[in-house]
């Protein structure tokens, strides 16, 4: 079966997309931000998955203020990069997973967690950034297919921190309901505390963030009770960002490894948080039943009874 191995998260500031760009990322500027994900790369190069599942939030980029889903998933065959004022970013194009991505929909949408579908879509930096961060710039092709699945968290109301990892919750069991043997990582984006305009204009707060990867890595259901006007409050307008790194952290399991962690302060007007987990029985290759929650038979019944239901009315259709 597929499993969710690990996930990663970290800031997409578009910044740091520039800097690489126009190779400044040997300036000491840049090059305090780029040290910090060289073991993270050297961890992806090993743990090499089949395909990332990559959450992050679309800029105004596929979607704009006349259409905003709260969770698009993409189904595509492949995600061309978007322009965003300067013409498409030289990155590859991403390849997508329609047959994981679709089986992903169809589970978690009979989970009750109602996706929206997307077959065209181009990706924006809130997905390249990070892919660069982990996976390097490669020339021709990124290593591995990718699935986006883009959050609304530019226009009010976002999704709760606790709906984000309810989510997770939900995507793990696709994935793991999936029979192709695959090595999925999930990534969380977006973030740490910033906030790009108005009175406050590049505000940070690192005490709050540090308190959050803290907490990300050993309790995070303390995180999914934060109101949307905490973050807004203590992380900026922006750093309501944040919630999509607990639908990461809902995928995984309730203890997890803390591998690596990178916070540095200022990239562009805002904070870069990086965090690595893994699944701690993710080398067994014998995850324990118990290790499903409770909500996870709910869910399968859940997703059985309205199986059947369908069933029903296609036999209906046929006679
Ligand atoms: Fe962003």
């Amino acid at each position: 079966m597929a499993r969710i191995i690990a996930g990663v998260a970290s800031s997409h500031v578009p910044a740091i997309g520039a800097a690489i760009d126009n190779k400044q990322t040997e300036e000491p500027y840049w090059k305090r931000v780029f040290s910090g994900f060289e073991k993270s790369k050297e961890w992806m190069a090993k743990t090499k998955p089949d395909v990332a599942i990559v959450v992050y939030n679309d800029h105004a980029s596929a979607f704009s203020v006349e259409m905003i889903p709260t969770f698009a998933l993409g189904c595509a065959a492949e995600f061309p990069p978007a322009d965003e004022g300067w013409g498409p970013r030289p990155v590859p194009v991403v390849k997508g997973h329609p047959a994981l991505a679709a089986h992903i929909a169809q589970s978690v949408i009979l989970d009750e967690f109602d996706l929206t579908i997307v077959n065209k879509m181009e990706v924006d930096h809130g997905l390249t950034v990070p892919m660069n961060l982990l996976f390097g710039q490669p020339k021709d092709a990124w290593p591995c297919p990718v699935i986006p699945l883009a959050v609304n968290v530019v226009m009010y109301p976002p999704p709760t921190g606790h709906r984000c990892y309810m989510l997770g919750k939900a995507l793990r069991r696709a994935v793991e309901s999936y029979p192709e043997d695959l090595k999925v990582v999930i990534f969380g984006t977006g973030g740490l505390s910033h906030q790009i305009s108005g009175p406050r204009a590049g505000l940070i707060n690192s005490k709050w963030d540090k308190s959050f990867l803290d907490n990300l890595s050993k309790d995070p259901k303390k995180l999914t009770r934060i109101p949307h006007l905490e973050y807004m409050r203590e992380a900026g307008a922006e750093g309501i960002e944040m919630v999509m790194w607990l639908i990461m952290r809902g995928a995984l399991d309730d203890k997890v490894d803390e591998v690596y962690r990178f916070y540095t302060v200022p990239a562009s007007n805002t904070a870069v948080g990086h965090i690595i987990l893994e699944n701690a029985r993710k080398a067994s290759g014998t995850r324990k039943v118990a290790g499903k929650s409770k909500r996870g038979s709910a869910g399968k019944s859940r997703q059985a009874a309205a199986r059947k239901s369908i069933h029903r009315i296609a036999s209906k259709g046929k006679r």
